[in-house]
């Protein structure tokens, strides 16, 4: 059976993406295969991991392009041009629109660092996630993978896992944590059962 073919999307360092890359190699994600990055980011260090395992690179700016609606058009023509199945938002900061997003539905999944629905939508991203987790006193966090749709960060849940918060936590702290305890097993995890979910359709 043909692999799904992923796009990872990025923005900034891609320990997410490594995590893909590295699940990728060890076999735990075997239903696709990771065949195009790409950063809206210029220099972004995503794209060197990328370059390091082989893996084609793309950077799309909205400056660059002249704005969001050049800068999907220019996403979307590359996915066709790699026939792309499954989209993975890892680390991903740019909000895209329904008109994008209707275009593939389920067929698109992001990572975010808090168990939604607490600290999610718009506003909050990287680090602002952590910042409001401690400001509120929260004992949990956590991760969740799920479908993107147009509502953000308002999709179908598809993996969660929680993250104990500890006494003296600052938000560079609890972002790592978050990363080692439930990212970079959550993301490969749920890459891989949306993946089997697309190759038992084809
Ligand atoms: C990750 O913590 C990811 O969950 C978060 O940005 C970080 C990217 O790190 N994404 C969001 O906040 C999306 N709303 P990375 O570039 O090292 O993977």
């Amino acid at each position: 059976m043909r692999r799904a073919r992923i796009a990872v999307l990025v923005s900034g360092g891609g320990t997410n993406l490594q995590a893909l890359i590295d699940a990728q190699a060890k076999g735990v994600i075997h239903s696709g295969e990771l065949s195009l990055v790409i950063s809206n980011c210029e220099g972004a260090y995503a794209l060197t991991r990328a370059e390091n395992a082989g893996i084609p690179t793309l950077t799309l700016t909205k400056k660059a392009l002249g704005g969001q609606t050049p800068f999907e058009a220019a996403i979307i023509k590359a996915l066709d041009e790699y026939q792309i199945d499954l989209i993975v938002l890892a680390g991903f900061l740019s909000i895209l629109t329904e008109d994008f997003t209707a275009r593939y539905p389920r067929r698109i999944i992001n990572i975010h660092p808090s168990l939604i629905p607490a600290f999610c939508g718009k506003g909050y991203y990287g680090l602002r996630v952590h910042e409001a987790a401690l400001e509120r006193g929260v004992k949990l966090t956590g991760a969740t993978v799920h479908f993107v749709n147009e509502i953000p960060d308002g999709g179908e849940i598809i993996l969660q896992q929680a993250v104990a918060v500890q006494a003296g936590d600052t938000p560079e702290v609890l972002q790592r944590r978050v990363m080692e305890e439930a990212e970079w097993s959550l993301l490969p995890r749920a890459t891989e059962i949306v993946c089997q979910e697309i190759c038992e359709q084809k």
